[in-house]
Order: C-alpha cells, then structure tokens, then sequence
C-alpha cells in the first residue's frame, strides 16, 4: 500500500497545467467576507464556516445560485487582482506551471462593473502571479449560456479591446435547455476574430451537446464532456480526432454527475484512448484544488503513477502553450516515468 503522503508528494512534483478553471470559483469563502466588508455589503450568512456549510450541491444549477451570489464582492480591479493572485499561490503549491482560467464577464456587467476593470484585475493579477510563481497563463472568456445569444455577442464586442490577451470563448452556466446550436453565430464571429473556441458540454446535457459543439461551434476542447460515454461512436471520434476533455472530478461527484468517485467514468475514458486532462473547476466550492483531483481520483479508480504522469502529459499537450513550451515540460515529465 502506497503511503498517502508519497502520493501527495507524487503529484506535487508533476509539472502541470490547469485548463478548467473558474477563476470566480476559486473565490474562498474568507475572501467573500474580506471584500464584503471592504464594500460593505451585507452577506446573507453570519460567518465563514455558515458560507461554507450551505455549500451542499445537489445539481450544477444549486452550486451556480450560490456561486452568482458569491461574485457580488468583486467590485474592483483590487478584487480581481487578489483573487487571481490567490489562486496562482494555491496552484504553485499544486504544482501547476501553467493555467487557462475562465472568467465569466457577464456576472460583472450585469451588476454595473466595466469589462475593462475585470481585464485590468485579472491581468495584474496573472502578470504578478507569473512573477512570484513562475505560472505562464491564458485567459478564456466564457459566455454564460443561460442568457441570450445577443447578450453574448454584446460581451465579445467589449472583448475586442483585449483580443492579444484572450485566447479563446468557452461556454458555461446552465448546460441543459442550452444548447451550443444557441451560440452558433457568437462563436463563429469569435473565431472570425481570432478566437479559438471551447465549450462545456456533456456535462449535464446529452452526448449531442458534445456533437453540436465540434461541429458547430469548432471547439478544439471539450469541458466535461463524461457524458460521451454513452455515445461509441462519439467516444471514437474524440480519440481520433485528439480532442481533449477537461475533466474535473471532484466538481462531477459534488454536483452529482457521478455518485461517488469511484463510479467516474475518467480512467475507462482514458484507458480507451481519449486525451483527459484533469481538473479542478471551481475548486473553492468542490472541496479540493488540482492536486486534491489528482490524489483522490488516483485513489478511488487505482490508478497508477504512470497514469498520473499520463495525465500531467495530457494536460502539457493539451494547452495552448507554445510548442516549445510544451516540449520543455513533457521532457521534465519524461524524466518521472517510473
Ligand atoms: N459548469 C457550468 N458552468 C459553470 C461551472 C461548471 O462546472 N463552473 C462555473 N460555471
Ligand atoms: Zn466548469
């Protein structure tokens, strides 16, 4: 039997990117309380560890509710600055050299604060973070799908301003009844600026969600995407055609995709010659950063340490880092094979 902390310390050590990663989802609830006191807002919870305890999901629309309300305390480019940098420490710590965050712009126009306060924030915080902790970074807009594709097309206009600093669109927020089809023209305007394009699918939303974002939205990565599994022939194009998912285990069993860790689909997806990247998602909410991913689903599905590095190659190729970028790390990687 393998001693945890060996594990742990495995892990740490693998050189790693991050590439499903909500940045407002890395808000910790001390933080919520920090800022709400210097903004003076009022919290509907009477401490710290109440926030914390009403963390108790039971579908992904029951953790976006509360993960909404938690953005309200992010008001200016300090905010935004301080929770990037915290998130950049913490993934340091983890071992991750290099991260592709999400944000969600329209949960902060909505609420009357500038795109460009949100972009000067997070870019302070990244070009800090690559400073103290050596992170290189991307930085993904994500367009929330509940609301209409007008609205979306509305952000990416605001995004234009900052298009050498944003890699790519995704897609997010509530998945079924939100089809990618709704965002079909967005992305394509997106990609005729530039943009690569991601979308989460086949989280809660069918197989066909996944189709639909390849084939009409020409996403190169799938967030999620466990639920092709119920699709061969979906799960035979994924592999051939080398599209990665970004995976998150934690997130899956606390918002009940999956009963419990050991029933994730992860390494039988893997195992069958799928791209898998694994993450942590919003990992102040789903009680573990990246390296908790790693350990706990290494442990529930036996995985071996080969896998683990399989895994952290996955992530290296997977990115959008430059090619000799990667190959410096999966030459680090190739050095741990066991
Ligand atoms: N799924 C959809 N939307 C999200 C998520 C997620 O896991 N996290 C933050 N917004
Ligand atoms: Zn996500």
């Amino acid at each position: 039997m393998e001693q945890p902390d060996d594990l742990t310390d495995f892990v740490r050590h693998l050189p790693k990117a991050e590439l499903h990663l909500h940045i407002e989802g890395s808000l910790e609830p001390e933080m919520v309380f920090a800022k709400a006191a210097k903004h003076g807002i009022r919290l509907p919870y009477a401490s710290v560890a109440a926030l914390r305890a009403a963390y108790n999901f039971h579908n992904l629309q029951s953790f976006l509710d509360i993960y909404y309300a938690g953005v309200d305390v992010l008001c200016d480019e300090d905010d935004f600055r301080d929770l990037t940098l915290a998130y950049l420490e913490r993934a340091h710590a983890n071992g991750v050299v290099h991260t592709e965050l999400f944000f969600d712009p329209q949960s902060h126009t909505a609420r009357g604060i500038s795109f460009d306060t949100v972009m000067k924030g997070l870019l302070a915080g990244l070009r800090e973070g690559e400073q103290k902790f050596g992170i290189t970074s991307q930085l993904i807009l994500c367009f929330l799908r509940h609301l209409d594709a007008a609205d979306a097309m509305h952000t990416l206009q605001a995004a234009l301003p900052w298009k050498q600093h944003i890699i790519a669109v995704g897609l997010d927020s509530s998945e079924a009844g939100h089809p990618p089809s709704k965002f079909a023209e967005v992305f394509a305007a997106a990609r005729g600026e530039g943009f690569l394009t991601v979308a989460h699918a086949g989280e809660e939303g069918p197989p066909a969600y996944i189709v639909e974002a390849l084939d009409l939205l020409k996403v190169v990565r799938i967030d999620h995407g466990v639920r092709a599994e119920e699709d061969p022939a979906l799960c035979a194009r994924l592999a051939r055609e080398r599209i990665p998912l970004t995976v998150c285990p934690l997130s899956n069993v606390k918002l009940a995709v999956f009963k419990q860790l050991a029933d994730h689909n992860l390494g039988r997806l893997m195992h069958a010659g799928l791209c898998i990247t694994l993450n942590s998602d919003d990992p102040a909410y789903f009680g573990g950063y990246i390296g908790d991913n790693y350990v706990a689903t290494a442990r529930a599905l036996n995985l071996s340490r080969t896998d683990l590095i399989q895994l952290a190659r996955n992530s290296i190729d997977a990115s959008f880092m430059a090619e000799n970028a990667k190959a410096k790390w999966l030459q680090q990687l190739d050095g741990m094979a066991t």
